[in-house]
């Protein structure tokens, strides 16, 4: 890992094993950008890979000049990364280089989530400053690339040096000009019950993008990214991603202008933003993770689901392996008491299960969802002992005990509500809208984030809990707060967000044993920033395996198996109404952060006996299913939609399991083979199915052996036509693969 500087050329070259970022100080001072990609030799010049002398404006207005972070008003007409207003009144930047600084690591951003190094020589940071002398604004672009992975990390920090306020109307996390537009651009997209579906677009002219102003990322649009080329596949094929360390308003965008070049930023939206910049005062964005893969899709992935796992998650929980959970919440509602949760609880325990998570409805008067947010008392009527007698029964079962909590919001019907109406969002002249019958808390406010930490610090220091499931169940309406200055309400949603963190920061800090997993109706807030400070997120409330084979494939494009929570819940599915073989449910949610979201009192003893095989199953393979590397070989948003099929594979190679799922049964399909990823072509692998077959085609029901070269070049043998006769719809079967 090296960065470059040729003070000749005036060329930065940020360089790896696996990737090379290169820009250099045009003519006229601006920072030109020359190449992301795989990488290319150190001790070069690339300056010549944008022909023409870019100084004035006439080449400005003429062909693109591909840079570092753009401005507009000047005669560059693409979506630019950075716009301010300035004391005049003006728009018009002119920003050149002025200096820079490398530094071994890398910095934190002050009151926003990041990557970070542990140990020297991780990674280098590059600070490049540019400077606008007439306007007296200071833009530090920060550049940290890592030794060992395909990444960029980049981000913005905006100075105002002059002596009147200025304003930032945009200002992107990066900004990407690429020389070309034959890229397909691949977002995940859905809505509630549905998220992370994979949409794949070829780029065309003009402006495409995903984003968010509801005030959290979004079930709709994730905060991620990717630009594959038309042939890129999952196993090949060059792709470029762009991941965002942040959880509110985002855009991810793409501009493809006349010359056919392309540009790509991502940042804050700057729909409803602006900061007010006070002079001497500096903002900072969040960061923007860039990634570079020359193998497929599978690769990107990979990248991000190291770094995700292993520098942007943190705290106690990060490399431990994470429990399996038995969550009350599609068991019983909010109706339940003591003995009931007890009686869940036991039976989990028996079955092998870990951790006992106690969902909505425990506090207040909780009984429906019309009622108490905000007022964070257990319900004594339910819980007469209150939560540390009832922690204290699950842990003398030799289980954990976790909770749901949602302090983000406050129901009109609450004790809070009553004393602190100022403390909801909203704008005072104007009804506020209701959103699952409640209210979100004004999070920009210091005093209420310091609120509910001392009054969540008194729940979770109360008992003895292992576990919090911290959800946000609606979206911001009315976005303002009374207590900002009129001309700071474009702050208002940012700063929403920075007191999450904060109240985030400061309860996994007082904490440190917790582990958080966030959750917004489901994967409604999915996204790095918030794995930063909660490891795992609940991907969906759709537990339907069938629609979670999309959900979780999707999903995995940018995040990793341990950061997603999948559970077993009954049948008829309370999403879908769909009936599928338990065997089916547990082979889906095995790939991720395994549970049951069901009541194991109803379940009949052969049930009881399934799941009790299945929970040993998965300890047995648990690193494997948590922080193998995953490589997904069939995709169930492609051809006729009726399978799907993935694995995960160790880093050494000597294990993988492989998964296949047949949606919808067809009738006389033929001999059917799935060709695997990642094995060691010269390892011999005893494979063996689960569940234990009745009978099987190209696997026998006892384990055979068979060679890692044959695996992938012939592939495995899946089922017959005389198998798959009969045997119904929503079938999967894994194969465990294990070197000798
Ligand atoms: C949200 C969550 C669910 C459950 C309910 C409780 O919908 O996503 O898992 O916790 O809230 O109200």
């Amino acid at each position: 890992m090296t960065i470059e500087w040729s003070p000749e050329a005036r060329e930065f070259h940020l360089r790896n094993d696996r990737v090379s970022y290169i820009f250099r100080v045009l003519e006229n001072g601006w920072l030109g950008h020359l190449y992301f990609g795989a990488p290319l030799a150190e001790g070069r010049s690339y300056a010549h890979l944008v022909p023409g002398e870019f100084y004035g404006f006439s080449n400005r207005l003429g062909e693109p000049v591909p840079l570092e972070y753009p401005s507009g008003g000047a005669g560059d007409y693409r979506i630019p990364a950075v716009a301010i207003e300035l004391p005049d009144g003006s728009g018009v930047l002119d920003l050149r280089y002025k200096s820079h600084e490398a530094h071994p690591g890398k910095p934190e951003i002050p009151g926003l989530p990041s990557t970070y190094v542990e140990v020297g020589g991780e990674a280098e940071t590059l600070e490049v400053v540019l400077a606008d002398a007439v306007a007296e604004i200071e833009v530090r672009l920060l550049y940290t690339i890592y030794r060992d992975r395909p990444i960029v990390v980049r981000g913005a920090r905006i100075v105002n040096s002059g002596k009147s306020p200025a304003i930032v109307r945009c200002a992107m996390s990066a900004s990407l000009d690429l020389p070309d537009s034959d890229w397909e651009l691949i977002s995940l997209s859905g809505e509630w019950a549905r998220e992370c579906h994979v949409e794949r677009l070829g780029l065309r002219p003009g402006r495409q993008s995903v984003s968010s102003t509801r005030g959290a990322s979004g079930h709709q649009h994730n905060p991620f990214v990717v630009l594959a080329r038309p042939a890129t596949t999952e196993a090949s094929g060059e792709a470029i991603g762009l991941g965002l360390a942040y959880s509110g308003n985002f855009v991810a965008e793409a501009e493809v202008e006349p010359f056919g070049t392309t540009r790509l930023r991502t940042g804050i939206n700057p729909d409803g933003f602006s900061w007010v910049l006070e002079s001497g005062a500096e903002f900072s964005t969040p960061e923007a993770i860039l990634a570079h893969s020359a193998g497929g899709l599978d690769a990107l992935s990979d990248a991000y689901h190291r770094l995700f796992r292993e520098r942007l998650a943190r705290g106690s929980w990060r490399d431990r392996a994470r429990p399996i959970v038995i969550n009350n919440w599609e068991a019983t509602y909010f109706d339940f008491d003591e003995p009931k949760l007890l009686a869940i609880a036991t039976a989990a325990k028996e079955m092998g299960i870990e951790l006992f998570v106690l969902d909505d409805g425990w506090f207040g008067r909780r009984n429906d969802d019309s009622t108490s947010l905000g007022d964070w008392q257990v319900n004594l009527t339910k819980l007469p002992g209150g939560l540390d007698s009832l922690a204290r029964s699950v842990e003398a079962l030799g289980m954990r005990f976790g909770i749901w909590i949602e302090p983000e919001m406050v129901s009109r019907s609450s004790d809070l509500f009553a004393e602190h109406p100022d403390w909801t969002i909203g704008v005072p002249s104007r009804p506020r809208t209701e959103g699952r019958n409640q209210y979100v808390l004004d999070m920009s406010r210091p005093e209420v984030v310091d609120h509910l930490f001392g009054v969540l610090s008194a729940v979770l220091g109360g008992a003895p809990i292992s576990y919090v499931k911290w959800d946000m169940n609606r979206t911001i309406t009315e976005p303002f707060s009374p207590a900002l200055p009129v001309w700071r309400q474009g702050e208002f949603l940012h700063r929403y967000i920075l007191g999450v963190y904060q109240l985030y920061d400061r309860l996994t800090k007082a904490f440190p044993g917790i582990l958080f997993e966030s959750c917004a109706s489901g994967g409604g807030r999915f996204d790095a920033g918030m794995l930063a400070f909660a490891p795992q997120a609940w991907a969906s409330d759709d537990t339907d395996a069938i629609e979670r084979l999309k959900i979780q494939w999707g999903t995995s494009l940018a995040y990793p198996l341990n950061s997603i929570a999948a559970h077993v819940s009954a049948v008829p599915n309370h999403q879908v109404g769909r009936v599928t073989p338990l065997a089916t449910r547990a082979a889906v949610a095995f790939f991720g952060v395994f549970g049951y979201e069901l009541d194991p009192t109803a379940l009949s003893a052969g049930e009881r006996a399934e799941i009790t095989d299945q929970v040993a199953f998965y300890k047995q393979w648990r690193e494997l299913f948590q922080r193998g590397r995953f490589l997904r070989l069939r995709s169930p948003f492609e051809g006729e939609r009726d399978e799907a099929a993935w694995m995960t594979v160790a880093d050494d190679g000597r294990s993988a399991i492989a998964a296949h799922y047949r949606i919808l049964s067809r009738p006389n399909p033929g001999p059917q083979r799935l060709r695997l990823r990642g094995l060691d072509a010269a390892a011999f692998y005893r494979v063996s199915i689960w569940p234990s077959p009745a009978e099987a085609a190209g696997v026998a029901a006892r384990p055979i052996v068979l060679g890692g070269d044959e695996l992938m070049a012939a592939g495995l043998v899946l089922e017959s036509s005389r198998e798959s006769a009969g045997a119904g719809d929503f079938r999967a079967r894994l194969y465990v693969l294990e070197a000798i």
